[in-house]
Protein backbone atom coordinates (compact mmCIF):
# COMPACT_ATOMS: atom_id res chain seq x y z
CA UNK A 1 0.00 0.00 0.00
CA UNK A 2 0.77 3.30 -1.07
CA UNK A 3 1.80 5.17 2.37
CA UNK A 4 2.01 8.54 1.65
CA UNK A 5 -1.70 9.04 -0.15
CA UNK A 6 -4.57 7.57 1.56
CA UNK A 7 -6.13 6.22 -1.76
CA UNK A 8 -4.73 6.85 -4.86
CA UNK A 9 -7.65 6.89 -7.64
CA UNK A 10 -7.24 6.15 -11.04
CA UNK A 11 -10.38 8.01 -13.18
CA UNK A 12 -10.89 6.91 -16.55
CA UNK A 13 -11.70 9.37 -18.96
CA UNK A 14 -10.70 12.40 -16.81
CA UNK A 15 -9.58 14.76 -20.34
CA UNK A 16 -13.40 14.01 -21.08
CA UNK A 17 -15.89 16.17 -20.36
CA UNK A 18 -17.86 14.75 -17.23
CA UNK A 19 -14.37 13.48 -15.83
CA UNK A 20 -12.78 16.50 -15.93
CA UNK A 21 -14.83 17.77 -13.78
CA UNK A 22 -14.38 14.37 -11.76
CA UNK A 23 -11.11 14.90 -11.26
CA UNK A 24 -11.14 19.08 -10.53
CA UNK A 25 -13.65 18.28 -8.01
CA UNK A 26 -11.83 15.23 -6.12
CA UNK A 27 -8.60 17.23 -6.09
CA UNK A 28 -10.21 20.13 -4.62
CA UNK A 29 -12.04 18.40 -2.11
CA UNK A 30 -9.52 15.11 -1.03
CA UNK A 31 -5.88 17.25 -0.26
CA UNK A 32 -4.70 13.41 0.93
CA UNK A 33 -6.01 11.73 -2.47
CA UNK A 34 -3.43 10.79 -5.44
CA UNK A 35 -5.27 10.97 -8.86
CA UNK A 36 -4.40 9.26 -11.86
CA UNK A 37 -6.03 10.46 -14.92
CA UNK A 38 -6.06 7.60 -17.11
CA UNK A 39 -6.99 8.97 -21.00
CA UNK A 40 -6.36 7.64 -24.67
CA UNK A 41 -6.71 11.23 -25.70
CA UNK A 42 -9.68 10.66 -28.55
CA UNK A 43 -11.31 13.28 -30.48
CA UNK A 44 -13.35 14.00 -27.16
CA UNK A 45 -10.45 13.93 -24.89
CA UNK A 46 -8.37 17.34 -24.26
CA UNK A 47 -5.92 18.33 -21.92
CA UNK A 48 -6.84 21.73 -21.99
CA UNK A 49 -10.23 20.42 -19.94
CA UNK A 50 -7.45 20.12 -16.88
CA UNK A 51 -4.88 22.64 -17.62
CA UNK A 52 -6.05 24.53 -14.85
CA UNK A 53 -5.20 21.38 -12.35
CA UNK A 54 -2.43 20.09 -14.64
CA UNK A 55 0.41 21.65 -12.19
CA UNK A 56 -1.30 20.14 -9.16
CA UNK A 57 1.06 17.99 -6.78
CA UNK A 58 -1.64 15.44 -6.66
CA UNK A 59 -2.10 14.69 -10.47
CA UNK A 60 -0.60 12.46 -12.41
CA UNK A 61 -1.94 12.05 -16.26
CA UNK A 62 -0.86 8.44 -18.18
CA UNK A 63 -2.14 8.48 -22.07
CA UNK A 64 -3.12 5.13 -22.58
CA UNK A 65 -6.27 2.88 -24.32
CA UNK A 66 -7.95 1.05 -21.69
CA UNK A 67 -8.11 -2.04 -24.30
CA UNK A 68 -4.17 -2.44 -23.92
CA UNK A 69 -3.98 -4.39 -20.96
CA UNK A 70 -0.21 -4.65 -20.03
CA UNK A 71 -0.14 -0.80 -19.78
CA UNK A 72 -3.21 -1.08 -17.37
CA UNK A 73 -1.40 -3.32 -15.14
CA UNK A 74 1.83 -0.97 -15.50
CA UNK A 75 -0.02 1.95 -14.09
CA UNK A 76 -1.82 -0.26 -11.23
CA UNK A 77 2.39 -1.37 -10.25
CA UNK A 78 3.61 1.84 -10.46
CA UNK A 79 1.18 4.07 -8.23
CA UNK A 80 0.17 0.95 -6.27
CA UNK A 81 -3.53 2.01 -7.07
CA UNK A 82 -6.53 1.81 -4.65
CA UNK A 83 -9.45 2.45 -6.32
CA UNK A 84 -11.10 2.93 -10.04
CA UNK A 85 -13.53 5.64 -11.24
CA UNK A 86 -14.65 4.71 -14.60
CA UNK A 87 -15.95 7.07 -17.36
CA UNK A 88 -13.69 6.25 -20.04
CA UNK A 89 -16.52 5.61 -23.08
CA UNK A 90 -17.58 6.54 -26.51
CA UNK A 91 -20.10 8.80 -25.46
CA UNK A 92 -22.20 9.70 -28.41
CA UNK A 93 -25.14 7.90 -29.58
CA UNK A 94 -24.96 9.55 -33.57
CA UNK A 95 -21.51 8.15 -33.80
CA UNK A 96 -22.29 4.76 -32.45
CA UNK A 97 -24.86 4.96 -35.25
CA UNK A 98 -22.31 5.53 -37.85
CA UNK A 99 -19.70 3.20 -36.59
CA UNK A 100 -20.50 0.72 -33.61
CA UNK A 101 -17.38 -1.04 -33.43
CA UNK A 102 -15.11 1.69 -31.72
CA UNK A 103 -18.08 1.59 -28.70
CA UNK A 104 -17.55 -2.17 -28.80
CA UNK A 105 -14.06 -1.93 -28.23
CA UNK A 106 -13.56 0.90 -25.52
CA UNK A 107 -16.36 0.32 -23.49
CA UNK A 108 -17.18 -3.26 -23.46
CA UNK A 109 -13.74 -5.01 -24.32
CA UNK A 110 -11.75 -2.03 -22.08
CA UNK A 111 -13.99 -2.10 -19.57
CA UNK A 112 -13.47 -5.99 -19.06
CA UNK A 113 -9.84 -5.17 -19.38
CA UNK A 114 -10.09 -2.61 -16.59
CA UNK A 115 -11.95 -5.04 -14.20
CA UNK A 116 -9.69 -7.59 -15.20
CA UNK A 117 -6.75 -5.95 -14.31
CA UNK A 118 -7.76 -4.85 -10.77
CA UNK A 119 -9.66 -7.33 -9.72
CA UNK A 120 -5.71 -9.18 -9.99
CA UNK A 121 -3.91 -6.21 -8.65
CA UNK A 122 -6.41 -6.04 -5.90
CA UNK A 123 -6.58 -10.05 -5.69
CA UNK A 124 -6.49 -10.68 -1.60
CA UNK A 125 -7.17 -6.91 -0.97
CA UNK A 126 -9.17 -5.26 1.05
CA UNK A 127 -11.02 -1.23 1.19
CA UNK A 128 -10.81 -1.31 -2.45
CA UNK A 129 -13.89 0.61 -4.45
CA UNK A 130 -14.13 -0.28 -8.50
CA UNK A 131 -16.82 2.59 -9.39
CA UNK A 132 -18.66 1.43 -12.77
CA UNK A 133 -20.48 5.17 -14.26
CA UNK A 134 -22.45 4.17 -16.96
CA UNK A 135 -25.91 6.35 -18.11
CA UNK A 136 -29.80 6.04 -17.77
CA UNK A 137 -29.76 4.95 -21.34
CA UNK A 138 -29.42 1.72 -20.82
CA UNK A 139 -32.81 1.41 -19.86
CA UNK A 140 -34.27 2.55 -23.30
CA UNK A 141 -37.37 4.87 -23.79
CA UNK A 142 -40.05 5.43 -21.89
CA UNK A 143 -43.66 6.89 -23.25
CA UNK A 144 -45.11 9.57 -21.50
CA UNK A 145 -45.76 7.95 -17.75
CA UNK A 146 -43.14 6.48 -15.88
CA UNK A 147 -39.67 6.88 -14.44
CA UNK A 148 -36.12 4.54 -14.96
CA UNK A 149 -35.56 3.03 -11.44
CA UNK A 150 -32.92 1.39 -10.02
CA UNK A 151 -35.15 -2.15 -10.99
CA UNK A 152 -36.19 -0.61 -14.57
CA UNK A 153 -35.00 -3.87 -16.95
CA UNK A 154 -32.30 -3.21 -19.23
CA UNK A 155 -33.59 -2.38 -23.06
CA UNK A 156 -30.67 -0.46 -24.58
CA UNK A 157 -31.49 0.24 -28.01
CA UNK A 158 -28.41 2.18 -29.51
CA UNK A 159 -25.29 0.78 -30.22
CA UNK A 160 -24.10 2.96 -27.71
CA UNK A 161 -26.64 2.06 -24.70
CA UNK A 162 -25.86 -1.46 -25.90
CA UNK A 163 -22.54 -1.37 -25.57
CA UNK A 164 -22.63 0.48 -21.74
CA UNK A 165 -25.45 -2.20 -20.71
CA UNK A 166 -22.76 -4.36 -21.71
CA UNK A 167 -20.39 -3.16 -20.04
CA UNK A 168 -22.61 -2.81 -16.81
CA UNK A 169 -24.04 -6.64 -16.71
CA UNK A 170 -19.97 -7.46 -16.53
CA UNK A 171 -19.43 -4.88 -13.69
CA UNK A 172 -22.37 -6.76 -11.56
CA UNK A 173 -21.46 -9.90 -12.79
CA UNK A 174 -17.97 -9.16 -11.25
CA UNK A 175 -19.51 -8.70 -7.99
CA UNK A 176 -21.65 -11.46 -8.09
CA UNK A 177 -19.28 -13.94 -9.70
CA UNK A 178 -16.13 -12.92 -7.64
CA UNK A 179 -17.14 -10.50 -5.09
CA UNK A 180 -15.05 -7.47 -6.41
CA UNK A 181 -16.28 -4.34 -4.74
CA UNK A 182 -18.21 -2.68 -7.35
CA UNK A 183 -20.52 0.38 -7.41
CA UNK A 184 -22.54 2.12 -10.39
CA UNK A 185 -23.94 4.79 -11.07
CA UNK A 186 -26.49 5.56 -14.15
CA UNK A 187 -27.16 9.44 -14.72
CA UNK A 188 -29.44 11.14 -17.20
CA UNK A 189 -27.95 13.91 -19.58
CA UNK A 190 -25.34 16.53 -18.25
CA UNK A 191 -24.80 19.83 -19.37
CA UNK A 192 -21.82 22.21 -18.58
CA UNK A 193 -18.70 23.68 -19.12
CA UNK A 194 -16.67 21.56 -21.39
CA UNK A 195 -18.94 19.49 -23.22
CA UNK A 196 -17.91 18.73 -26.65
CA UNK A 197 -19.94 20.52 -29.12
CA UNK A 198 -21.30 17.83 -30.83
CA UNK A 199 -23.66 16.89 -28.04
CA UNK A 200 -27.33 19.18 -27.90
CA UNK A 201 -26.78 21.86 -25.67
CA UNK A 202 -22.84 23.04 -26.97
CA UNK A 203 -23.95 22.48 -30.89
CA UNK A 204 -26.44 25.03 -30.02
CA UNK A 205 -24.86 27.30 -28.06
CA UNK A 206 -21.96 27.28 -30.59
CA UNK A 207 -24.01 27.84 -33.80
CA UNK A 208 -26.12 30.41 -32.38
CA UNK A 209 -23.25 32.50 -31.70
CA UNK A 210 -22.19 31.63 -35.38
CA UNK A 211 -25.56 32.37 -36.68
CA UNK A 212 -25.16 28.83 -37.77
CA UNK A 213 -28.48 26.50 -38.54
CA UNK A 214 -29.84 24.75 -35.40
CA UNK A 215 -30.27 20.88 -36.17
CA UNK A 216 -33.46 19.67 -34.51
CA UNK A 217 -33.62 15.91 -35.01
CA UNK A 218 -37.37 14.65 -36.36
CA UNK A 219 -40.09 17.01 -34.62
CA UNK A 220 -37.96 18.38 -31.77
CA UNK A 221 -40.61 16.91 -29.02
CA UNK A 222 -38.23 13.66 -27.56
CA UNK A 223 -37.18 14.51 -23.94
CA UNK A 224 -34.03 14.49 -22.13
CA UNK A 225 -33.60 14.76 -18.35
CA UNK A 226 -30.82 17.67 -17.99
CA UNK A 227 -28.50 17.53 -14.75
CA UNK A 228 -25.98 19.73 -14.41
CA UNK A 229 -21.87 18.39 -14.24
CA UNK A 230 -20.96 19.37 -11.21
CA UNK A 231 -23.80 17.91 -9.92
CA UNK A 232 -22.98 14.17 -11.18
CA UNK A 233 -19.45 14.92 -9.86
CA UNK A 234 -20.92 15.33 -6.17
CA UNK A 235 -23.36 12.22 -6.84
CA UNK A 236 -20.17 10.13 -7.77
CA UNK A 237 -18.21 11.57 -4.94
CA UNK A 238 -21.13 10.17 -2.28
CA UNK A 239 -21.47 6.91 -4.11
CA UNK A 240 -18.07 6.08 -4.57
CA UNK A 241 -17.05 6.96 -0.73
CA UNK A 242 -20.82 6.00 0.96
CA UNK A 243 -22.95 3.67 -1.63
CA UNK A 244 -23.30 0.39 -0.54
CA UNK A 245 -20.97 -2.08 -2.72
CA UNK A 246 -22.72 -4.30 -5.12
CA UNK A 247 -25.74 -1.53 -5.64
CA UNK A 248 -26.24 0.79 -8.51
CA UNK A 249 -27.69 4.31 -7.95
CA UNK A 250 -29.20 6.50 -10.40
CA UNK A 251 -28.41 9.77 -10.57
CA UNK A 252 -31.06 12.81 -12.41
CA UNK A 253 -32.16 16.26 -11.25
CA UNK A 254 -36.29 15.61 -12.44
CA UNK A 255 -35.60 17.93 -15.24
CA UNK A 256 -37.32 16.67 -18.09
CA UNK A 257 -37.19 19.05 -21.21
CA UNK A 258 -38.40 18.44 -24.99
CA UNK A 259 -35.26 19.48 -27.44
CA UNK A 260 -37.37 21.77 -28.91
CA UNK A 261 -38.03 23.71 -25.55
CA UNK A 262 -34.86 23.78 -24.60
CA UNK A 263 -33.67 24.58 -27.96
CA UNK A 264 -35.92 27.64 -28.06
CA UNK A 265 -34.78 28.49 -24.33
CA UNK A 266 -31.14 29.01 -25.24
CA UNK A 267 -32.35 31.16 -28.15
CA UNK A 268 -33.91 33.22 -26.50
CA UNK A 269 -30.79 33.48 -23.48
CA UNK A 270 -28.45 34.06 -26.05
CA UNK A 271 -30.51 36.94 -27.89
CA UNK A 272 -30.13 38.69 -24.55
CA UNK A 273 -26.57 37.55 -23.76
CA UNK A 274 -25.64 38.92 -27.39
CA UNK A 275 -27.59 42.12 -27.77
CA UNK A 276 -29.96 40.67 -30.46
CA UNK A 277 -33.54 41.54 -31.14
CA UNK A 278 -35.48 39.00 -29.39
CA UNK A 279 -36.67 35.67 -31.63
CA UNK A 280 -33.55 36.50 -34.35
CA UNK A 281 -31.83 33.11 -32.91
CA UNK A 282 -34.81 30.97 -33.29
CA UNK A 283 -35.30 31.67 -36.75
CA UNK A 284 -32.08 29.73 -37.46
CA UNK A 285 -33.69 26.77 -36.04
CA UNK A 286 -34.08 24.04 -38.92
CA UNK A 287 -36.04 20.02 -38.58
CA UNK A 288 -34.05 17.91 -40.15
CA UNK A 289 -34.01 13.87 -40.61
CA UNK A 290 -34.51 12.29 -37.56
CA UNK A 291 -31.62 9.74 -35.11
CA UNK A 292 -32.33 6.25 -36.53
CA UNK A 293 -33.90 4.50 -33.68
CA UNK A 294 -34.27 8.07 -31.84
CA UNK A 295 -35.36 6.92 -27.98
CA UNK A 296 -38.49 9.12 -27.34
CA UNK A 297 -38.43 10.32 -23.35
CA UNK A 298 -35.93 9.60 -20.78
CA UNK A 299 -36.41 10.05 -17.26
CA UNK A 300 -34.84 9.44 -13.89
CA UNK A 301 -36.02 8.46 -10.23
CA UNK A 302 -33.03 9.42 -8.28
CA UNK A 303 -35.13 8.82 -4.72
CA UNK A 304 -32.36 6.14 -3.82
CA UNK A 305 -29.67 8.62 -4.23
CA UNK A 306 -31.25 11.12 -2.11
CA UNK A 307 -33.47 8.42 0.24
CA UNK A 308 -29.62 6.74 1.28
CA UNK A 309 -26.66 8.70 0.56
CA UNK A 310 -28.71 12.63 0.95
CA UNK A 311 -27.81 13.54 -2.35
CA UNK A 312 -29.42 16.75 -4.15
CA UNK A 313 -28.86 18.92 -7.36
CA UNK A 314 -27.10 21.86 -5.96
CA UNK A 315 -28.55 24.52 -8.78
CA UNK A 316 -31.35 24.85 -11.30
CA UNK A 317 -31.61 24.35 -15.02
CA UNK A 318 -32.18 28.23 -15.61
CA UNK A 319 -29.04 29.13 -13.81
CA UNK A 320 -27.16 26.24 -14.84
CA UNK A 321 -27.85 26.91 -18.85
CA UNK A 322 -26.68 30.69 -18.26
CA UNK A 323 -23.55 29.54 -16.53
CA UNK A 324 -23.18 27.16 -19.51
CA UNK A 325 -23.77 29.68 -21.95
CA UNK A 326 -21.33 32.11 -20.16
CA UNK A 327 -18.75 29.46 -20.20
CA UNK A 328 -18.80 29.12 -23.65
CA UNK A 329 -18.46 32.58 -24.71
CA UNK A 330 -15.91 33.12 -22.68
CA UNK A 331 -13.99 30.40 -23.43
CA UNK A 332 -14.50 30.21 -27.41
CA UNK A 333 -10.89 29.99 -28.13
CA UNK A 334 -11.25 26.08 -26.29
CA UNK A 335 -14.50 25.57 -28.83
CA UNK A 336 -12.11 26.36 -32.06
CA UNK A 337 -9.09 24.26 -30.70
CA UNK A 338 -11.65 21.19 -29.86
CA UNK A 339 -13.55 21.40 -33.00
CA UNK A 340 -10.35 22.07 -35.34
CA UNK A 341 -9.13 18.50 -37.22
CA UNK A 342 -11.08 15.85 -37.68
CA UNK A 343 -14.35 17.12 -35.65
CA UNK A 344 -15.11 19.27 -38.77
CA UNK A 345 -14.92 16.33 -41.48
CA UNK A 346 -18.04 14.48 -39.23
CA UNK A 347 -19.60 17.90 -38.74
CA UNK A 348 -20.01 18.15 -42.22
CA UNK A 349 -20.55 14.85 -43.02
CA UNK A 350 -23.22 14.71 -39.57
CA UNK A 351 -24.81 18.17 -39.82
CA UNK A 352 -24.78 19.84 -43.15
CA UNK A 353 -25.91 16.32 -45.21
CA UNK A 354 -28.66 15.70 -43.05
P1 LIG B 1 -16.62 12.18 -23.30
O1 LIG B 1 -16.78 11.58 -24.65
O2 LIG B 1 -16.65 13.63 -23.13
O3 LIG B 1 -15.24 11.67 -22.66
C1 LIG B 1 -14.80 10.36 -22.77
C2 LIG B 1 -13.32 10.32 -22.42
O4 LIG B 1 -12.88 8.94 -22.51
C3 LIG B 1 -12.44 11.13 -23.37
O5 LIG B 1 -11.51 11.89 -22.64
C4 LIG B 1 -11.75 10.07 -24.21
O6 LIG B 1 -10.47 10.47 -24.67
C5 LIG B 1 -11.66 8.92 -23.22
N1 LIG B 1 -11.54 7.61 -23.89
C6 LIG B 1 -12.31 7.16 -24.91
N2 LIG B 1 -11.88 5.93 -25.28
C7 LIG B 1 -10.86 5.61 -24.45
C8 LIG B 1 -10.02 4.47 -24.33
N3 LIG B 1 -10.15 3.41 -25.15
N4 LIG B 1 -9.07 4.45 -23.37
C9 LIG B 1 -8.92 5.53 -22.55
N5 LIG B 1 -9.66 6.63 -22.63
C10 LIG B 1 -10.62 6.68 -23.57
O7 LIG B 1 -17.71 11.45 -22.40
P2 LIG B 1 -18.56 12.02 -21.17
O8 LIG B 1 -19.78 12.65 -21.70
O9 LIG B 1 -17.66 12.79 -20.29
O10 LIG B 1 -19.00 10.65 -20.47
C11 LIG B 1 -18.16 10.04 -19.49
C12 LIG B 1 -18.83 8.78 -18.99
O11 LIG B 1 -20.08 9.09 -18.40
C13 LIG B 1 -19.12 7.74 -20.08
O12 LIG B 1 -18.89 6.47 -19.54
C14 LIG B 1 -20.59 7.95 -20.39
O13 LIG B 1 -21.18 6.76 -20.85
C15 LIG B 1 -21.12 8.34 -19.02
N6 LIG B 1 -22.31 9.20 -19.02
C16 LIG B 1 -22.35 10.35 -19.76
C17 LIG B 1 -23.48 11.17 -19.69
C18 LIG B 1 -23.55 12.46 -20.46
O14 LIG B 1 -24.61 13.09 -20.48
N7 LIG B 1 -22.48 12.93 -21.10
C19 LIG B 1 -24.55 10.82 -18.88
C20 LIG B 1 -24.50 9.62 -18.15
C21 LIG B 1 -23.35 8.83 -18.22
O1 LIG C 1 -28.86 10.15 -21.15
C1 LIG C 1 -27.47 10.12 -20.97
C2 LIG C 1 -26.78 10.23 -22.31
O2 LIG C 1 -26.94 11.56 -22.76
C3 LIG C 1 -25.30 9.85 -22.25
O3 LIG C 1 -25.17 8.51 -21.89
C4 LIG C 1 -24.62 10.10 -23.60
O4 LIG C 1 -23.23 9.84 -23.49
C5 LIG C 1 -24.85 11.55 -23.97
O5 LIG C 1 -24.27 11.81 -25.25
C6 LIG C 1 -26.34 11.88 -23.99
O6 LIG C 1 -27.01 11.18 -25.07
P1 LIG C 1 -28.15 11.89 -25.97
O7 LIG C 1 -28.22 11.17 -27.25
O8 LIG C 1 -29.39 12.07 -25.19
O9 LIG C 1 -27.46 13.34 -26.13
P2 LIG C 1 -27.32 14.31 -27.41
O10 LIG C 1 -26.77 15.60 -26.89
O11 LIG C 1 -26.59 13.65 -28.53
O12 LIG C 1 -28.82 14.54 -27.86
C7 LIG C 1 -29.78 15.06 -26.96
C8 LIG C 1 -31.11 15.11 -27.69
O13 LIG C 1 -31.03 16.11 -28.73
C9 LIG C 1 -31.47 13.83 -28.40
O14 LIG C 1 -32.89 13.64 -28.32
C10 LIG C 1 -31.07 14.05 -29.86
C11 LIG C 1 -31.27 15.54 -30.03
N1 LIG C 1 -30.34 16.24 -30.95
C12 LIG C 1 -29.01 16.05 -30.78
C13 LIG C 1 -28.12 16.70 -31.59
C14 LIG C 1 -26.62 16.49 -31.43
C15 LIG C 1 -30.85 17.11 -31.91
O15 LIG C 1 -32.08 17.30 -32.04
N2 LIG C 1 -29.95 17.76 -32.69
C16 LIG C 1 -28.61 17.58 -32.59
O16 LIG C 1 -27.84 18.21 -33.38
Amino acid sequence: MNKAFEKVIIVTGGAGFIGSHVVRYLLKKYSTYQIINIDKLTYAGNLENLKDVSDHENYKFEKIDIVDAEALRAVFKKYEVTDVIHLAAESHVDRSIEGPMEFVLTNVVGTVNLLQVAKDFWAGGENHVFHHVSTDEVFGSLGTEGLFTEETSYDPRSPYSASKASSDHFARAFFHTYNFPIKMSNCSNNYGSHHFPEKLIPLMIHNIQNNKSLPVYGKGDNIRDWLWVEDHATAIDAIFHRGRIGESYNVGGLNEWTNIKLVKFLCQLMDNKLNRISGSSEKLISFVGDRAGHDKRYAIDASKLERELGWKPSITFEEGLEKTVDWYLENQDWVEKVTSGEYQKYYQKMYTER
